[in-house]
């Protein structure tokens, strides 16, 4: 399974943008049709998109496209060029405002209908982006409304406004952790878009942080993510990318801690014991697979 930990949001109408992208560290691109294009160019962005997917080298990267609204005069058309210049090359459309599960049904048909045309047989995905409550109060059906889901994504500023929340800024319980699960606005919807995914077994992606000369700030915001069971976060700005691959990587003290979890579990279970105390503090089956979990990351 291909890294999910950074996806950088991409406007469609800037070519040279397009290139800086397919040169930096983001572990996916997206390509996008939506709300960073100005209606003014949503034809040339189409057209853009799908030349810089077969110009550019998108070496080790995910490429991804954001189409426009299923409710627009425009995502028929995004869809349907965009499968066929570079379906071949297009791993994944991400479909914006997703409200329901017909919303999905829609792309997934249209989707079917143009790779059989192409000729494209290896199946194109659909990330699922949740920013609305009708689309929240949902999210159960989306998530399953399609084998071709492969993420669910929390578009936070959308949601922001579909409840009512002013925007003020984007930003487990136990030791350690004052800073990162203090309590916050977000904790439900974000709990909510991450269990589903989960439940379904796709992954769950955080929104952008919007304020990208605040590098604290952006780690603050990932790490919160990262805890919650996010698997990435997306990115507006190259240089956020670093700090966010940085998060979403088990650090050296986890993984050194995950195999002396489990090697002085394995050596317990040879003594026929149960639970057995690393440090101090208590190991037993669960935090076997909390470990077994850190080195599966750290091999994604
Ligand atoms: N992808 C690729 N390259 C980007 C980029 C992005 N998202 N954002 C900035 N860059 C490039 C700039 O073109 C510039 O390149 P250059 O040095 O070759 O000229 C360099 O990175 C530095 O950019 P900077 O001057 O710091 O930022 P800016 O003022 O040009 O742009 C934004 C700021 C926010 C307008 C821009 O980052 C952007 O458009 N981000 C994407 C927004 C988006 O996709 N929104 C929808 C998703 S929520
Ligand atoms: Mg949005």
């Amino acid at each position: 399974m291909k890294r999910t930990r950074s996806i950088l949001s991409v406007p469609g109408h800037q070519p040279k943008m397009h290139e800086k992208a397919a040169g930096s560290r983001a572990d996916v691109v997206m390509l996008d049709l939506e709300d960073s294009v100005p209606l003014s160019e949503k034809a040339s962005a189409r057209q853009r998109a799908v030349d810089s997917v077969r110009r550019l080298e998108w070496p080790d990267k995910t490429v991804s496209c954001r189409i426009n609204g299923v409710d627009t005069p425009f995502a028929h058309v995004d869809l349907v060029d965009l499968v066929a210049g570079a379906g071949d090359k297009i791993n994944s459309i991400v479909v914006p405002k997703v409200d329901n599960a017909g919303d999905i049904h829609f792309v997934d048909r249209l989707l079917s209908g143009v790779e059989s045309r192409m000729g494209i047989h290896r199946r194109i995905g659909i990330e699922a982006s949740i920013e609305s409550a009708r689309g929240m109060a949902a999210i159960a059906e989306i998530a399953r409304a399609s084998g071709r889901i492969t993420s669910l994504v929390f578009g936070i500023a959308d949601y922001s406004a579909s409840v009512g929340a002013p925007l003020i800024s984007i930003s487990g319980h136990g030791e350690q952790e004052d800073d990162i699960a203090a309590g916050h606005r977000w904790h439900f919807a974000m709990s909510r878009v991450v269990m589903t995914a989960k439940s379904v077994g796709i992954r769950a992606i955080d929104a952008p942080y919007g304020h990208f000369r605040d590098m604290p700030g952006l780690e603050k915001s990932a790490r919160m993510s990262r805890h919650m069971g996010f698997d990435g976060k997306w990115a507006i700005h190259p240089d956020q990318i670093d700090t966010i691959n940085a998060v979403f990587s088990p650090t050296k003290e986890e993984l050194e801690r995950a195999r002396k979890v489990l090697a002085a579990y394995e050596q317990a279970q040879k003594e026929g014991r149960g639970a057995v105390a690393v440090d101090g503090r208590m190991v037993d089956q669960a935090t076997i697979r909390l470990a077994e979990m850190t080195i599966v990351q750290s091999n994604k």
